[in-house]
């Protein structure tokens, strides 16, 4: 069977964006592959977190991932902090990539363009990531289109590894979802969906209230010309509430720009609405069931002991081939 990995940041809320690019896809993976689901919270600290927050947060996109349908029986969910293998591994690659390559990447610009404290970390990250999906012998790494070019990276890095010291590595390929790949802000369309913006409204989480999803929705930055029309480039508001709608209820857009033709922007978007809740509804539900209960936790630990033994044994393949055990006399 092949290997799936894939992770999530804890950087924030969960938003839509995250669930129809990355978690929702995931839930039709297990049946297919060996599924590997980890909360990336030590790529989360590569900006500054409360450390309550950052705490919160991991266990509440644990919860998620299980609310959305992850199957602790089929794949393995974990917490990337509970798996030291992955930080060893990661200084391994961090030492087999180089600044110029680290440097070119586009996340790394945007997040630290305009900060005046910008951490290591931030820079150094993408071979951590490489080191999370090589530690499992990864074939398929699902994501949504703003992790191409770490994915790109990690690639790369496999290579060199294997023709520097041993050919050990498995290179993954990538998978992107066909649609919905790269959900945009609802306040400024033109730029993706992402939990940490700070504009509350150009994004919904999967835990917003009803009325919140409601009024985010109809808030959303559209277009003069109200007309219900795909048109990336003109009409990018619009063309991002049709994927929504699209992608969630498995419709094409071709279909919803007949059906909503002559209906004013006003309609759309209180139906865009009511799917939005009706996905959320039961997901929610599941939700608080699970961070009440010990069954997360325990779910957790099993899946960081699963994790532990399948990354320690490429760990140690790893180590001997740079040289970094040591052999007795
Ligand atoms: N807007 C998006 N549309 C589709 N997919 C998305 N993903 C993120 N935003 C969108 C996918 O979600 C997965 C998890 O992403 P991540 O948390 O590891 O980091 P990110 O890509 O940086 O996501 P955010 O929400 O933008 O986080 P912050 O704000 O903390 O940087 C990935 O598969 C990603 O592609």
């Amino acid at each position: 069977m092949k290997t799936i990995f894939s992770g999530i940041q804890p950087s924030g809320s969960i938003t839509l964006g995250n669930y129809i690019g990355a978690l929702k896809q995931f839930v039709e993976l297990q049946n297919e592959y060996d599924c590997y689901f980890c909360v990336v919270n030590q790529h989360a600290i590569t900006v500054p977190q409360d450390r309550l927050e950052l705490r919160k947060n991991t266990r509440s996109l644990a919860a998620l991932y299980l609310a959305v349908g992850i199957d602790p029986d089929r794949a393995t969910l974990f917490i990337q902090s509970e798996v030291p293998a992955h930080t060893k591994a990661g200084w391994m690659l961090q030492c087999t990539a180089y600044i110029g390559e680290l440097e070119r990447m586009t996340q790394f610009k945007d997040k630290s363009s305009g900060k005046e404290a910008v951490s290591a970390g931030l820079l150094t990250y993408p071979p951590l990531m490489a080191a999370d999906i090589l530690l499992y012998g990864t074939d398929v790494v699902p994501v949504g289109e703003d992790q191409k070019q770490h994915l790109e990276l990690t690639r790369d890095l496999a290579e060199r590894f294997n023709k520097k010291y041993n050919d050990i590595l498995t290179v993954p390929e990538v998978r992107i979802a066909k649609e919905g790949a790269r959900i945009m802000s609802l306040a400024e369309p033109t730029k993706k969906m992402s939990k940490s913006d700070p504009n509350q409204k150009a994004f919904i989480t999967m835990l917003d209230e009803p009325k919140t999803i409601e009024k985010k929705i109809k808030s959303a930055v559209t277009d003069s010309e109200g007309i219900v029309k795909y048109d990336k480039e003109n009409k990018p508001g619009i063309s991002n509430l049709l994927t929504i709608y699209s992608v969630l209820k498995n419709i094409p857009i071709s279909e919803l720009e007949v059906k909503y033709e002559g209906s004013n922007y006003g309609t759309f978007k209180a139906d865009l609405a009511d799917i939005v809740k009706e996905e959320l509804a039961p997901i929610q539900k599941r939700y608080h069931e699970l961070m009440d209960s010990e069954e997360l936790d325990d779910i957790l630990d099993h899946g960081a002991q699963k994790a532990n033994e399948r990354a320690n044994k490429m760990l140690t393949k790893m180590e001997n081939a740079m040289g970094l055990s040591r052999k007795r006399k």
